[in-house]
């Protein structure tokens, strides 16, 4: 199957390739095996050049995740590689404040994962894996909360998967998995590529500024609860630049969502050429759980395709966008990703 996402900078670097190869022929079958893949390890390796590299495995010098975390100096300055090897890997995982310059490298989101078991009323403390420094890249890597929270009736249990909370963090090719409150993207500056996000209610939540790239977000039934859940509850209490931005990704699952759930006066989240299956509800957007006003909040859809796409009988107070409306949250520069990203689709 052709992938959705194809680099149009790296077919762009390959034609340059092929006019400076000694023979077309050979030039051309690079060019078609760069097209198929968008960022990978190697790739990401390349671009972000660390001098050292701390391997992750039972056979390895570090055994657990947290303690090579733990061997990286406090305050680093340099790219330091953290390798999962392939399997599964045990226990919460922080990446503390004075730990910056760190790329996480998994084999894979099919390959390598992170569990752990916690709920907590908290969301945070909750967390499988938790990243509160800046400038923090992680490829290729698996993140699932697998408490049984489903067995309680009780939606206040929170089991969080991963937490943002550092400035200038992207995922690529990565997987978040929990029951709900899945993805608490809580603060800064944040790229996700590729990844799949798996929930039910406030699934993709926080103030975080964050570009979602070719996402596939997965909507399970959960039947502890009335009402329907939301895939996105964005917590913007002014009009500061923070927000979501989903951009040529998709949608489906089992059971029927909100796009998402008002949360706060400038809460903002944009759709962008998504393809919408059936299990996003006519209305689109609600405002459960939240009583202020919604002059101001800025959920909207541009381009979108599907049967949850048809916006005739969306909330009032949702946004349809123009091409002009939503020029500036479809390139990488919502982010400033020009300034910080080692790689980016646009
Ligand atoms: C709308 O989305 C399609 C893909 O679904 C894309 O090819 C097209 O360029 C988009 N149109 C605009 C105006 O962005």
């Amino acid at each position: 199957m052709a992938r959705p996402c194809l680099l149009p900078f790296l077919v762009a670097a390959a034609a340059v390739l092929i006019t400076w190869a000694p023979g077309g022929a050979l030039g051309k079958s690079k060019f078609a095996k760069k097209s198929d893949d968008v960022v990978n390890g190697p790739l990401l390796t390349d671009k972000i050049k660390a001098k050292k590299t701390l391997i992750v495995g039972p056979d390895e010098e570090f055994k657990t995740v947290q303690s090579a975390i733990d061997a990286v100096p406090a305050g680093n300055t340099e790219w330091i590689i953290v390798h999962l090897r392939s399997g599964l890997h045990r226990g919460k995982v922080i990446i503390p404040e004075n730990k910056p310059f760190i790329f996480v490298r998994g084999n894979g989101k099919g390959r390598t994962s992170i569990s752990h078991e916690s709920a907590s009323s908290d969301n945070a403390e909750s967390a499988a894996f938790t990243v509160s420094a800046d400038n923090v890249v992680v490829f290729g890597v698996s993140f699932r909360n697998s408490a049984r929270v489903g067995l309680v009736n009780d939606p206040e249990i929170r089991s969080v998967a991963a937490m943002v909370e550092g400035d200038k963090v992207a995922f690529y090719h990565c997987a978040f998995y929990s029951p709900h409150h899945t993805l608490f993207d809580s603060a800064g500056r944040h790229y996700y590529e590729s990844c799949y996000i798996q929930g039910n209610i406030d699934f993709i939540f926080g103030n975080g500024q964050s570009m979602f790239q070719c996402p596939e977000i997965f909507v399970k039934p959960d039947r502890r609860t009335e009402i329907r859940g939301s895939i996105t509850a964005q917590v913007r209490e002014e009009e500061d630049t923070t927000g979501f931005v989903f951009l040529k990704g998709k949608v489906y699952g089992v059971g029927e969502v909100y796009l998402g759930r008002v949360t706060a006066p400038d809460s903002r989240v944009i759709f962008s050429d998504t393809y919408l299956s059936r299990t996003v509800n006519a209305a689109g957007w609600t405002t459960i759980g939240y009583t202020g006003s919604t002059d101001k909040v800025m959920l909207a859809e541009f381009n979108c395709t599907g049967p949850g796409a048809d916006v005739t009988n969306r909330v009032p107070w949702s946004r349809r966008f123009s091409q002009n409306d939503a020029a500036k949250y479809l390139t990488i520069d919502f982010i400033n990703g020009k300034e910080w990203l080692p790689a980016y689709y646009y």
